[in-house]
């Protein structure tokens, strides 16, 4: 069973900052960040919580789809930047939809939220039938996490949010989730510390690094390494379920991290870089909203069209990794 993508919607925040807009806070400068990564500019969401920002979306996706929100039985919305623990970002925009009939709830998957998102709709599809419609919303304030005085990391990253409504279809589809949790301390943010009316003296090593509260931390060159591995991987698993290969692929939308990272994915796949979407020039690497960002751009440019066979293929904290192939 596959899926079909009815609609798609996306919101991105009022504010934008340039490359040299960095050189207020740390030493760097538009060549460096272009040569190194390829992003221009990126939004950032200067007021916009995240359960705002993916409202937004996912109402333009509902609107597009041209259905009922009554009609949505699940909401699911992939953030690693969630604004509350608790509630999920999924219940606030279930209700800022009007999809009263919808079960809600969050996945995090860090960048690779969209493809564990969506596969995680055509599997509840499937099991579901009372299941119509289910809307997958990716939100990301990654900025609210940012250390603005690490070079390395603060410039590469935007803020912003995509949605999609999906239905079960007969469809092309295939699928696979990957982790590998040996690099989990390669790319993290903490949450909170030991309140200290509990916390007791212990042995205990903690193996993650110790860092600023709530402040995302990378090893940069690690994430590399294993980003350009993980992208044709996720295609190439994806493909092999199904036997089918590169050349039946009409768009990669691959996560938007680094362009160089996307030209080496592309080069081990032997597939030219005009079939990649790339958006991250403009939009840095949103986390979780960067796959659906590209493709709801794609889809507005008329670049995908109906019938078209997509590759999307991710990679994330974690570390994990994953793709979907299927015809839109
Ligand atoms: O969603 C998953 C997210 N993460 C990723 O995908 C990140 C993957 N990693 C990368 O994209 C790259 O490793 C980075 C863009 C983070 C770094 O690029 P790099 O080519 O690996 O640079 P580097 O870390 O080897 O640094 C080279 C030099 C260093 O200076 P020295 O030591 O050679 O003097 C850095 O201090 O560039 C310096 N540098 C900068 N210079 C100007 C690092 N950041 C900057 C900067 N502006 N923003």
């Amino acid at each position: 069973m596959g899926i079909n993508i009815l609609g798609m919607g996306k919101y991105l925040p009022e504010q934008k900052l340039k490359n040299d807009d960095f050189k207020k806070f740390i030493d760097t400068n538009d060549e460096w960040i272009r040569t190194r990564t390829g992003i221009t500019e990126r939004p950032m969401a200067g007021w916009e919580p995240t359960w705002y920002m993916g409202k937004q979306a996912a109402l333009a996706a509902i609107e597009n789809a041209g259905i009922d929100p009554k009609d949505i039985g699940l909401v699911i919305s992939c953030t690693a930047t969630s604004d509350f623990h608790t509630p999920s970002m999924a219940s606030v925009i279930q209700y800022e939809t009007g999809a009263v009939n919808a079960g809600a709830f969050d996945l995090n998957a860090a960048c690779t939220g969209f493809v564990y998102a969506l596969d995680t709709a055509r599997r509840f599809l499937e099991t579901d039938e009372s299941l119509k419609y289910v809307l997958v919303v990716a939100n990301e304030a990654l900025s609210r996490f940012l250390d603005f005085t690490d070079r390395s990391s603060c410039i590469l990253f935007g803020d912003g949010a995509a949605a999609a409504v999906v239905e079960r279809s007969s469809k092309l589809y295939s699928s696979v989730l990957g982790s590998d949790g040996s690099g989990a301390q390669l790319l993290c943010a903490r949450t909170l510390d030991v309140a200290p009316e509990v916390a007791v003296e212990s042995d205990f090593e903690d193996p993650f690094p110790k860092m600023p509260q709530h402040k995302l931390l990378q090893n940069g060159k690690e994430v590399y390494k294993f980003a350009t591995n993980a992208l044709p991987k996720s295609f190439e698993l994806a493909a092999e379920k199904i036997g089918i290969t590169k050349d039946d692929i009409d768009w990669f939308v691959p996560h938007q991290a680094n362009v160089r990272i996307i030209e080496t994915a592309a080069k081990k796949l032997g597939v030219p870089m005009d079939k990649f979407v790339i958006t991250l020039d403009h939009y840095g690497n949103t986390s979780s909203a960067s796959i659906p960002l590209a493709l709801c751009e794609a889809i507005e440019k008329g670049m995908v069209k109906k019938g078209q066979k997509l590759a999307l293929i991710g990679f994330g904290a974690g570390l994990t990794y994953g793709g979907i192939i299927l015809e839109y």
